[in-house]
């Protein structure tokens, strides 16, 4: 049988899989670090590292081996019973992270749901608001997943059209605004503050200085929960463990996915102190995988490599860098660039019919693999493993990409 070509794997995708992705027309096979392989053998930088789910690298020996291990002796036992794993893993994140609690799921969204459901038992239970009257603050332009309730947040037309109804109770206000920030604050009937500490998915939108201690201290005067959605920018991708860190902040719910499995499985927590966490009782909420044995050893050994490897700090230089870079192209296409540590966003001005979407493809023929996000923003956010050296030869790739669109 003859070899089948990238052209035959896209083809083959489009015809039996659903079209709710519009993927760059590259067909990956293998991955190591910030290198990936297509079926045809060529190798690129990983650029987008499955949306900061990478950021230790595409298949680091030390996260596989702790999954292979663990696959070999249990998998799933469900929350029916206690397993040998989870209260270690429950032990070890919840003081790598500094909170009382863990609530263990598997993907971002369902994080983000739990949290919800933590914010409004809470507002209940706790702060005594009306039954059925507890109202989320979150912001325009959010991306908190894709399930009805959270589609019910977004102010992105293809996130929520024709999927009515909506879940009520969410009150959806500027992000970056403190003032409207306030004026909401003032119902009683507000339960939490949903926000993104830079928003992702919208185009890394960083937030004025002072925006997150400023909402926080806004949040705690009107006794209203300060959460934190980090399942982008958690886990070293903006140069400090969390964003939430840049401003001192510790968030009352924290929600992290992607990075904590080093994207080898899903896993996703909600972390919060008892008094929130302790307002659901059992039966109340949950999940046949969450909290399974593979997570939990995969997101130790995630978490080791991010100290062990110092994550951080190369995020922090190598962010300085990539900015210092791309500001030093000259080209009429580069409108401006953004982003804090790795995670980075160039805006793309559109030039003779010429987009962010053709500027990807081409980068992905140099060897550089990024996707644009909203038109015309182009996301940037290798592994954190990447070194100078890396960093610079991906760079210069990119420069030659922007020089044939002169
Ligand atoms: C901030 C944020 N929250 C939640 C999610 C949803 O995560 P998942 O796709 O794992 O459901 C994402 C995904 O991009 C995200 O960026």
């Amino acid at each position: 049988m003859a070899k089948m070509t990238s052209q035959d794997y896209i083809k083959r995708e489009d015809k039996y899989g659903a079209h709710n992705y519009h993927p760059l027309p590259v067909v990956l096979e293998r991955a190591e670090g910030v290198y990936v392989w297509d079926v045809e053998g060529k190798q690129y930088y990983d650029f987008l590292s499955a949306y900061s789910a990478v950021n230790q690298g595409h298949c680091h020996p030390k996260i596989v081996n702790a999954m292979t291990e663990q696959a070999n002796k249990l998998t799933l036992t469900s929350r029916a019973f206690y397993n040998s794993v989870l209260g270690e893993y429950e032990e070890y994140v919840t003081k790598y992270f500094g909170f009382d609690k863990v609530l263990p799921m598997n993907t971002g969204a369902e994080a983000d749901e739990t949290a919800l459901k933590l914010a409004r038992k809470w507002g209940y239970k706790v702060k005594g608001i009306p039954q059925n009257e507890a109202k989320i603050i979150v912001c325009n332009e959010n991306f908190h997943g894709r399930t009805i309730t959270i589609i019910s947040m977004s102010t992105d037309p293809d996130a929520y059209s024709d999927y009515g109804p909506y879940t009520p109770g969410f009150v959806k206000i500027p992000y970056n605004d403190l003032e409207a920030l306030e004026k909401e604050l003032q119902d009683p009937n507000v339960a939490a503050f949903l926000v993104e500490p830079i928003q992702g998915e919208a185009g890394v939108y960083v937030p004025e200085d002072g925006y997150l201690k400023k909402s926080y201290d806004l949040c705690k005067k009107h006794n209203v929960l300060f959460i934190a959605d980090e399942v982008q920018t958690g886990i070293a991708r903006t140069g400090k463990m969390l964003a939430c860190d840049h401003e001192g902040v510790k968030p009352d719910v924290l929600i992290l996915g992607k990075a904590i499995s080093g994207g080898v499985f899903p896993v996703s927590a909600v972390l919060a102190n008892d008094d929130i966490m302790l307002t659901i009782k059992p039966g109340e909420h949950g999940s046949t995988f969450g909290g399974n044995p593979i997570a939990g050893k995969v997101a130790m050994a995630a978490l080791d490599v991010v100290k062990e490897e110092k994550l951080e700090e190369n995020a922090e230089r190598l962010g300085q860098i990539f900015r210092d870079e791309f500001n030093s192209i000259k080209s009429d296409m580069i409108e401006l660039v953004r982003g804090k540590g790795l995670l980075n966003a160039v805006v793309i001005k559109n030039k003779e019919g010429k987009t962010a979407w053709d500027v990807c493809v081409a980068m992905a023929e140099a060897g550089v693999l990024a996707k644009p996000t909203h038109g015309n923003i182009i996301r940037f956010a290798p592994p954190l493993v990447i070194n100078e050296e890396q960093l610079r030869d991906a760079m210069n790739k990119i420069k030659e990409v922007f020089k044939k669109f002169e």
